[in-house]
């Protein structure tokens, strides 16, 4: 059974966020089930660079956009398979796959996702050399318009499945673009791919696919309600039925206290020495006094306004003042003016604070290995990974009760004993006195060794393996396509 797997990012070609570790590790985990897996993505000049040896598979000329090629080759480390779809729109996107230097959105965007979309659909129709797959799985917006045009074509023998990673990114646009990207008249309706007075990518593909997933039960439960369902909910509830909840799991090749080549030392559940080793490397790279019992409580993620930038930067200066021996270290890259406002406190806290502004894999991993607590705030998560990275290197993440963080994190309890299995602390509200209460709560834990070790013991004993969800994948891709359902799953 052969499954086209399209996004628009896959580790280690190219990445802004967890969708593209998790495209990778589903690929890689699928192929372990014995099937046959491929990932589809644009051809962006970093992943064509990073991917190695390519072959020119096939010309497309008729795309949005104008013509394009398929370059396949394999996913550098893998056995994964993959095809990039290369044209003169993704061959400009030099940094950013979305946004321009100045943060600006592609002025193109909705053109060139349509494009790698017409293009997966022109493999699902046996136009190109490439072999047909039996489902075409289209991860968020960005491969969005996959199930309608798929309609549109009268593909009938290849299924579909959507799979939301986040559902604040829909891929919205003026209906005029419609023609230029094939979509007719007949489908411009609030039945259709309308949404409020514009084309939505991410609605087509909700509305049109056979299945659609999201990444944690709780998400998949929040999306339905008008809080978290960002517009969607109601065309979300009317294909409940077809809505199926599968988390995503951790790649424990990149993610490994036990083998990783990028931190100081390696370390394991029962001798943690290592990770004293890692929390002194982690505060030299960042200019921070090596305080080796001073609490040390790390934010890595995308710095915006869904990861709560702007509460932790009001209920931060709170911890520090309350806190003297307390050190917080900041790695990401986001919003500008949320950027800026962690350079200040890193300036208004010299050798508490430090702040690194960039994306840059080994300083993650040294963070995830190196600090006490990941502060993980947030206002909705579909499924939250550096939570789960930062449990597996007895980090313990102190986070929003929201997503997938309720799945995968059991809370300490607000006071007194601690709670049985905890490994984590979640926090209700999105006020800095509710962070900031979820923070002391940590630190009190924290300075009780036995509980704290019993937290980090339980966090790093968590199973979040891929063989789990990746049996769940091909048990709703055998809902859709016979070819998977002589498998025993
Ligand atoms: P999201 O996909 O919403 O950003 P996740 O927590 O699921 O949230 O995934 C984020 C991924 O991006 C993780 O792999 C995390 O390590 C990585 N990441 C985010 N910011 C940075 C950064 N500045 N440097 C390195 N890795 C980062
Ligand atoms: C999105 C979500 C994040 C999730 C990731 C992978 O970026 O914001 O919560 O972990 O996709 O599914």
């Amino acid at each position: 059974a052969r499954v086209l797997i399209v996004a628009s990012e896959a580790i280690p070609l190219i990445k802004t966020g967890g969708l593209a570790d998790v495209i990778t590790a589903l690929a890689r985990a699928l192929r372990a089930e014995g099937i046959d897996a491929s990932v589809m993505i644009p051809a962006y000049p970093a992943a064509v660079a990073r991917a190695g040896k390519l072959r020119e598979a096939a010309r497309i000329d008729d795309l949005p956009g104008g013509p394009g090629t398929l370059l396949t080759g394999v996913i550098p480390d893998t056995d994964v398979p993959v095809v990039m779809l290369h044209n003169s729109s993704f061959e400009r996107r030099s940094a950013n796959p979305y946004v321009d230097t100045d943060g600006n959105e592609f002025a193109d965007n909705a053109v060139s996702f349509a494009a790698l979309a017409h293009a997966a659909v022109a493999i699902c129709a046996g136009e190109t050399t490439l072999p047909v797959p039996n489902v075409v799985h289209a991860n968020d917006w960005h491969a969005g318009l996959i199930p309608t045009l798929l309609k549109l074509k009268g593909v009938s023998n290849v299924a579909s499945l959507l799979t939301i990673h986040n559902l604040a990114f829909q891929g919205n646009y003026a209906m005029a673009i419609a023609q230029s990207i094939g979509i007719p008249e007949e489908l411009l309706h609030a039945d259709g791919l309308e949404f409020w007075g514009r084309l939505s990518y991410l609605k087509g593909g909700l509305l049109h696919a056979d299945r659609i997933s999201t990444v944690s039960q709780s998400y998949a439960e929040e999306i339905l309600t008008p809080r978290f369902g960002h517009g969607m909910e109601g065309i979300l509830n009317a294909r409940r039925e077809d809505l199926r909840a599968i988390p995503n799991g951790v790649d424990t090749n990149f993610w490994n206290p036990t083998a990783d080549s990028l931190i100081a030392r390696t370390f394991e559940r029962d001798d943690m020495r290592g990770k004293s080793a890692c929390k002194r490397e982690l505060q030299q790279l960042f200019g921070l006094p090596h305080e080796p019992f001073a609490p040390l409580l790390a934010i890595g993620s995308r710095i915006t306004h869904q990861k709560m930038a702007d509460v932790a930067l009001r209920a931060l200066p709170n911890v520090l003042e309350k806190f003297p021996r307390a050190q917080v270290i900041i790695l990401g890259c986001g919003e500008r003016s949320y950027e800026d406002g962690f350079l200040g406190l890193a300036e208004a806290f010299p050798g508490r604070v430090a702040a690194h502004i960039g994306y840059d894999e080994r300083r993650a991993h040294a963070l995830h290995a190196g600090a006490d607590m990941l502060l993980h705030g947030t206002r909705f998560e579909p499924f939250g990974l550096t939570p789960l990275y930062s449990m597996r290197y007895g980090t313990v993440p102190i986070a929003s009760r929201v997503g997938g963080m309720i799945d995968s994190i059991v809370d300490a309890g607000a006071d007194g004993p601690l709670a049985p299995g905890a490994r984590g602390i979640l926090f209700d509200g999105e006020e800095p006195e509710d962070m900031v209460r979820a923070i002391a709560r940590a630190f009190e834990l924290y300075a009780r060794p036995v509980d704290w070790h019993a937290m980090q013991r339980e966090a790093m004993s968590a199973d979040f393996s891929w063989e789990g969800p990746a049996r769940r994948y091909i048990s709703v891709y055998s809902e859709i396509s016979p070819a998977f359902s002589t498998r025993e799953t």
